[in-house]
């Protein structure tokens, strides 16, 4: 019997779905009964197996997990087989991780996106596609003027922040592999007709995050302050990021999803804008008052490609999808905060504390 193709559910594909905003990505999508969310993850970060634990939870049949390499092209694309929407987010994270191991680092973002663009091209033409990637491919910024303050560095231009027009200037081996995944995706759109977008994020964070000193700031920084140990910043901590809190980011996702007759090839800047701008040191100061404790930190040499400032321009975002943060940096700080109080003991043990 011919299945009525109305009832269909939307076969979803997650790469790194059990990674921080994977598991945030794919929790969302699976409150809708009319998805099937297939989880496409080798799990080689640490702490992540809690994360697809969490989901499992849910006895969702409509969830299922694949262990699976993004380097695997036949395992992938055999996955990725009449999806309707692919979210590629599996990606070798921490720009100091890129300067041990930048041959590592190249395989899995540049050549692990290729091989997840392929097996789309090959398996599900037709899918939306979308690609998780950073603010990195704009260097390091250092034309912009800049102010330097007791504590924090201000843009003496670009109030709205930094926008998608700005130039391209791949820096470090983490920037340079992610830039070229981003380019590739980018083009599959033009010359293949994929329905790709690009998202370049800024600083996320939340709940299901097990930062740690080499990426997820604002987590690392929680869980040891929390656990009472001493923290290293990189740099001399007036570095301005913007904040934005998953939840925001999945659901510009669903918007490029479901608007993507406008979307398909474009590129998106992400964050969380002027409003929802800390310094490390500004944030440290918020969350000692928070925490009602004194935290300790020391200084190190700023790492290869560390911007001073960046603050994402939303405006096209906001303009073409109708998107804007809804979450404060203050209110989403302190919810991550209660989510690792809550599982402080399992984080504990991921940090092998
Ligand atoms: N978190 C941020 O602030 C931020 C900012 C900009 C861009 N991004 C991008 O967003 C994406 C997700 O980031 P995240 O913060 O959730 O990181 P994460 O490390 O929590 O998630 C990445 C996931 O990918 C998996 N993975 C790694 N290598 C893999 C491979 N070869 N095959 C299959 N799976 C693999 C890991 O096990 C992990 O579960 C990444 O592409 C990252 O570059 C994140």
């Amino acid at each position: 019997m011919l299945k009525n193709p109305k009832n269909r559910k939307r076969k979803i594909l997650v790469t790194g779905g059990a990674g921080f905003i994977g598991v945030n990505l794919a929790n969302r999508l699976l409150d809708n009964k009319n998805n099937q969310v297939i989880v496409y993850d080798n799990l080689s970060r640490k702490g992540v197996e809690n994360n697809l634990e969490f989901l499992l939870s849910r006895k969702d049949g409509n969830l299922k997990f694949v262990r699976g390499d993004v380097l695997d092209y036949k395992k992938l694309r055999e996955t990725a087989k009449g999806c309707d929407e692919i979210y590629h987010l599996a990606a070798q994270v921490a720009v100091t991780k890129s300067v041990e191991d930048p041959v590592g680092d190249f395989k899995i973002n540049a050549e692990g996106t290729l091989y997840t663009l392929e097996a789309a091209r090959k398996a599900s033409p037709g899918a939306v596609f979308i690609f998780a990637s950073t603010n990195k491919v704009y260097g390091e910024l250092l034309h912009l003027r800049l102010k330097k303050g007791r504590m924090r560095y201000s843009l003496q231009e670009k109030k709205n922040g930094i926008s998608e027009t700005e130039n391209l200037d791949f820096h470090s081996p983490y920037g340079v592999s992610k830039g070229v995944a981003d380019q590739y995706v980018r083009d599959y759109h033009r010359i293949y007709g994929l329905k790709t977008v690009v998202f370049r994020q800024s600083c996320i964070y939340g709940e299901h995050q097990y930062g740690n000193e080499d990426q997820g700031w604002v987590a690392h920084f929680i869980i040891k302050s929390l656990l009472g140990s001493r923290l290293n910043i990189y740099g001399d901590g007036k570095q301005i990021r913007d904040l934005l809190e998953v939840s925001d980011l999945v659901r510009a996702y669903g918007l490029a999803a479901g608007k993507i007759e406008k979307s398909a090839g474009e590129i998106y800047n992400i964050g969380g804008g002027p409003d929802n701008t800390f310094s490390l040191l500004e944030f440290l100061s918020f969350l000692g008052k928070s925490l009602k404790m004194e935290i300790g930190y020391s200084f190190s040499e700023w790492r290869p490609g560390d911007q001073k400032v960046f603050i994402s321009d939303n405006s096209k975002l906001c303009r073409e999808l109708g998107w804007k943060p809804l979450i404060s940096k203050k209110e989403g700080v302190e919810k991550l905060t209660g989510w690792i109080w809550n599982n402080i003991n399992l984080i504990r043990k991921v940090h092998g504390k």
